[in-house]
């Protein structure tokens, strides 16, 4: 698989380069085409962090994307989500949704930008107030919400309390629905996670409305959306204090923390061997998670998501 990775570092999907449509968002890591009711979202190899687009990640597109289907398919029944088809392994076509302008994300454990916090005494925040004396990575007794803002690009989420969402920003029978629907989709996550080894520490959901009806839109459940840790490995090391072994982002983010960078300023570039490393913590997570190996598809995405496209006559 290494000698797989190695030959698509420069096969990566970057920027995009073809037309579906002049209504078009480029996002940190999704290219979406806006059609009158749908979307067509392009998930490129970009990995970001803090909120900053730092390079590109082999096969990371299509993990992202896959995993991404896996969970709409098996959480449809549950609540009702933007998939409409994925005509290609990078590609996926959506209801276009007015969305919240909130993140809503569903937390089981104190861990990563949430603990950075507590750690410097901020508590609060959210409207509510974490127990004293927690450590790092500790369970709690349920399941906590914590949303945030969706902010722009190069800016920080910023956090919010329920009480200023349902006054400003939501009305508040959709926000409730949408705190329902996020504690029922992490319940099921965290339910077949635990099934295959794995904890789903936390996630990030957003939400729209589309012909009139509130959905999941965005991603579930993937990588970049969500915390993984090893379910055998979480006690012994949360014990020891040690760091929990990783199967999500986060790994960029230590990483970049080793270089000195923390959020602010220009980002460290990526080297071959970091991108490679990450490359694999996905494919290792894809594995874990879903059952099943994964199936890189080798060469040049932009030419096989083109050749995809026009299949269905959505480029000429
Ligand atoms: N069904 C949908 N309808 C409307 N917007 C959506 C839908 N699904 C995802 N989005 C939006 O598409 C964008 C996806 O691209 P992404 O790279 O994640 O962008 P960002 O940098 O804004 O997070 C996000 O802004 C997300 O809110
Ligand atoms: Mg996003």
């Amino acid at each position: 698989m290494i000698d797989s990775i190695k030959s698509q570092l420069d096969n990566t999907l970057e920027k995009i380069d073809l037309t579906i449509s002049e209504d078009h968002y480029s996002g940190k890591v999704r290219e979406n085409f806006y059609l009158d009711d749908k979307i067509v979202m392009i998930t490129s190899d970009r990995v970001s962090a803090f909120d900053h687009i730092l390079g590109t990640i082999p096969f990371k597109g299509q993990i992202l994307n896959e995993i991404a289907c896996f969970w709409f398919n098996k959480t449809k029944d549950i609540v009702p989500n933007h998939f409409i088809s994925s005509p290609d392994e990078q590609v996926l076509i959506t209801k276009k949704a007015k969305t919240l302008p909130v993140e809503v994300i569903v937390r089981q454990y104190i861990t990563g930008s949430l603990w950075r916090e507590y750690k410097q005494g901020i508590n609060g925040q959210y409207g509510f107030m974490l127990p004293a004396d927690l450590k790092e990575n500790q369970e709690f007794n349920s399941p906590i919400l914590t949303p945030s803002t969706k902010a722009d690009y190069g800016l920080h989420d910023e956090p919010i309390s329920r009480e200023k969402i349902i006054n400003s920003l939501v009305d508040e029978s959709i926000y409730k629905k949408a705190e329902k629907y996020a504690l029922q989709l992490f319940d099921a996550g965290q339910k077949w996670a635990n099934k295959m080894g794995l904890i789903l520490v936390d996630t990030k959901y957003e939400f729209g409305i589309y012909n009139n009806e509130l959905i999941v839109i965005d991603e579930i459940h993937t990588p970049d959306s969500s915390r993984y840790w090893v379910k055998d490995e979480y006690q012994d090391r949360f014990n020891k204090g040690i760091g929990q072994k990783m199967l999500d982002k986060e790994n960029i983010r230590k990483w970049l923390i080793e270089q000195g960078f923390q959020g602010e300023g220009t980002p460290p570039e990526l080297t071959d061997d970091i991108r490679i490393l990450l490359s694999q913590k996905y494919m290792e997570l894809y594995k874990k998670l879903l059952g099943e190996d994964f199936n890189p598809s080798i060469g040049n995405v932009q030419s096989r998501i083109k050749k995809n496209l026009s299949l269905i006559d959505l480029i000429k």
